[in-house]
């Protein structure tokens, strides 16, 4: 088979987080997909890590946008212009982006139009051909299941702005459930139950710290405690409080009673046979929500099903994605349903597509 020397990439670009994978280099980025604007002249100040560190902290004039909502790009300009910013960060300079393919994930249930803006956004950097491919089937193959199989395997991903559970078999999914609730959720109801109950205005970076130190879904949690601060609601001036990990962990029984019925959902609409797979074989917990404390053994116990972590929940999407652009190249994988099935879908070349069937619209 032809070889070319294309350089190819896998791109995970999530409502928190975006993570790149390179062939022959491995994860090269990873960072969180936030971009402070200047209000005044509409010029970007800082992406990334960079604008991340700017949230709860800006002058009047400053401005953070999370470009992607629910997974989708909210915003495609500020998008484009952040996936510039990160890959002249990992590759120095663009021009040499000109001669790559990317695999880049969405998120599944997405119409073809959504998959098109994200394609042509990739695309319109300087991209050869960009391919969309669902976020759990990319998530599934980098964590190592046998997604083209003609076996059942369940994927849990929780990530920021969407929480997604699939049944994949013979390299596709086969039902799936998407729940636009997930990690960026649960920070804004911390930060609702700590103005509610405390008249105390908290961040949300204060709000996520709460969640990863002592929020926890373990059904016999540790007791711990941690001190927060905030604004007074009533006389407007600093203070702080002690919060407990017992107040998050009732504060976090309705999203995962949501998670719970979205897998009971999944495995009720899934043929017998693949449910009696995953029953057998377990789900997959992957995405930054999944580093909730004690939520796999929650899971585990309200659904029966053994449940088990991804050795690497954020970066498997970006991996997976690698892998798929790779097989696609490659001559021994050339069979690989999931490839063809991703390329058949929503992605096909946009250097070969240059007349789309459906009008690319900007999302709002
Ligand atoms: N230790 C932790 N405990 C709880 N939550 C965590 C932890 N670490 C990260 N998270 C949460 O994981 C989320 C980000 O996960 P991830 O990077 O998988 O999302 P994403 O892929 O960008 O989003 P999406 O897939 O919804 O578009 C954030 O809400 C973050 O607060
Ligand atoms: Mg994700």
């Amino acid at each position: 088979m032809f070889q070319s020397w294309d350089q190819l990439f896998g791109i995970d670009l999530g409502t928190s987080n975006t993570v790149i994978y390179q062939q022959g280099k491995g994860i090269v980025l990873r960072e969180p997909s936030v971009v402070a604007i200047r209000q005044d002249t509409g010029e970007i100040e800082a992406f990334g890590a960079e604008a991340q560190a700017m949230i709860g902290r800006t002058p009047g004039n400053l401005e953070i946008v999370y470009p992607l909502q629910d997974g989708v790009i909210a915003n495609f300009d500020v998008t484009s212009a952040m996936l510039q910013y990160f890959i002249k960060k990992t590759q120095g300079r663009l021009p040499w982006f000109r001669s790559s393919q990317v695999y880049i994930s969405v998120p599944c249930g997405i119409t073809n139009v959504q998959k098109r803006a994200v394609e042509e956004t990739v695309v319109h950097k300087g991209a050869k051909k960009a391919v969309a491919v669902e976020e759990p089937l990319a998530a599934a193959l980098g964590a190592g299941l046998p997604v083209d199989e003609p076996v059942g395997s369940m994927v849990l991903d929780i990530g920021g702005g969407t929480t997604q559970v699939a049944v994949l078999s013979l390299g596709g999914i086969v039902v799936s459930q998407t729940v636009k609730r997930a990690g960026m959720s649960i920070d804004r109801d911390i930060i609702d139950y700590v103005k509610r109950t405390y008249n105390l205005a908290i961040g949300e970076r204060t709000a996520e710290e709460v969640k990863m130190r002592i929020g926890t879904a373990d059904p016999s949690p540790e007791p711990m405690v941690m001190d927060i601060k905030g604004r007074d609601l009533l006389d407007g001036l600093p203070r702080s409080i002690q919060i407990s990990s017992s107040e998050i962990h009732t504060l976090l029984d309705d999203f995962l009673q949501g998670i719970v019925d979205a897998i009971r959902l999944t495995l009720e609409s899934c043929p017998p046979e693949l449910a009696g797979d995953v029953m057998e074989r377990g789900i997959l917990l992957c995405g930054g929500g999944s580093l909730l404390q004690g939520l796999d053994r929650r899971l585990q116990e309200e659904t029966g099903v053994p449940v088990y972590m991804s050795e690497q929940p954020l970066d498997c999407t970006a991996l997976g994605a690698g892998l798929m652009v790779e097989y696609s190249r490659s001559s021994a994988r050339a069979g690989s349903r999931m490839v063809r099935n991703a390329s058949g879908g929503g992605g096909k070349s946009w250097k070969a597509a240059q007349e789309p069937e459906e009008p690319v619209r900007k999302e709002a």
